[in-house]
């Protein structure tokens, strides 16, 4: 019987294994990144990342997809939309996209991620230019407007406590790698946009 308190890190080691990141993105022929999607619910995330997505597939590039409504009814399904519940949500994902790209993946994230704080946190998971900010740049306005689930009239009439953007913080970030005017431009064209920026920094060949 092992008490709580042995269980330290101290005592866990990590184990180096023969097939390496290195080596599973080689046999991939793709360099990993993680696309990390930020915005307000309504933004556009997910429907951005799905398209980019399809793009990659389309040119032989191996992907995954992370979906902040999809995890939620499985890895997180025990969290909430308290800040706290925000940011272990935001750990555990900045965890299993560090895993997924360990596995030589490029991983798109569509998470809301409210703070800062945390998409650094993720940032600094991730080696040097391997995690790119996308700012999914829509006002509230037509967030609010297009309200694709029903979700911003619930907040607004207090069914909904805790909703970004009416009664929850959204910090949006000072230094995207990529910032989309999302509110302004095709889903075509914002797919386009950050394909290009990816072959600029030769991530991937079109
Ligand atoms: S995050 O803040 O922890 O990053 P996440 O992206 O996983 O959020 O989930 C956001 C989605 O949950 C929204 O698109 C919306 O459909 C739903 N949702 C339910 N309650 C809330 C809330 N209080 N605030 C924001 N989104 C909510």
């Amino acid at each position: 019987m092992h008490s709580e308190s042995n269980i330290t890190d101290e005592n866990i080691v990590w184990h180096h294994h023969a097939v390496d990141k290195d080596l599973r993105a080689k046999l991939k022929k793709q360099k990993p990144v993680v696309l990390w999607f930020t915005g307000l619910s309504g933004a556009g995330k997910s429907t951005i990342a799905g398209e980019l997505e399809k793009h990659l597939a389309h040119h032989g590039y191996h992907t995954y997809l992370l979906d902040g409504d999809n995890v939620r009814h499985g890895l997180c399904r025990d969290l909430g939309f308290s800040e706290q519940d925000r940011r272990e949500n935001i750990r555990r994902i900045g965890e299993l996209a560090k895993l997924m790209a360990d596995a030589g993946l490029i991983v798109l994230t569509a998470f809301i991620s409210p703070h800062r704080a945390e998409r650094q946190l993720v940032r600094d998971l991730l080696p040097e230019g391997e995690f790119l900010e996308v700012f999914v740049n829509t006002s509230l306005e037509v967030c609010e407007q297009r309200d694709p689930k029903g979700l911003y009239k619930k907040a607004r009439a207090g069914e909904i406590p805790d909703f970004t953007g009416i009664d929850s913080e959204y910090e949006a970030p000072h230094s995207p790698e990529i910032d989309l005017p999302a509110g302004e431009k095709s889903i075509q064209e914002l797919a386009e946009q950050c394909l290009s920026e990816l072959h600029r920094r030769e991530i991937i060949q079109l």
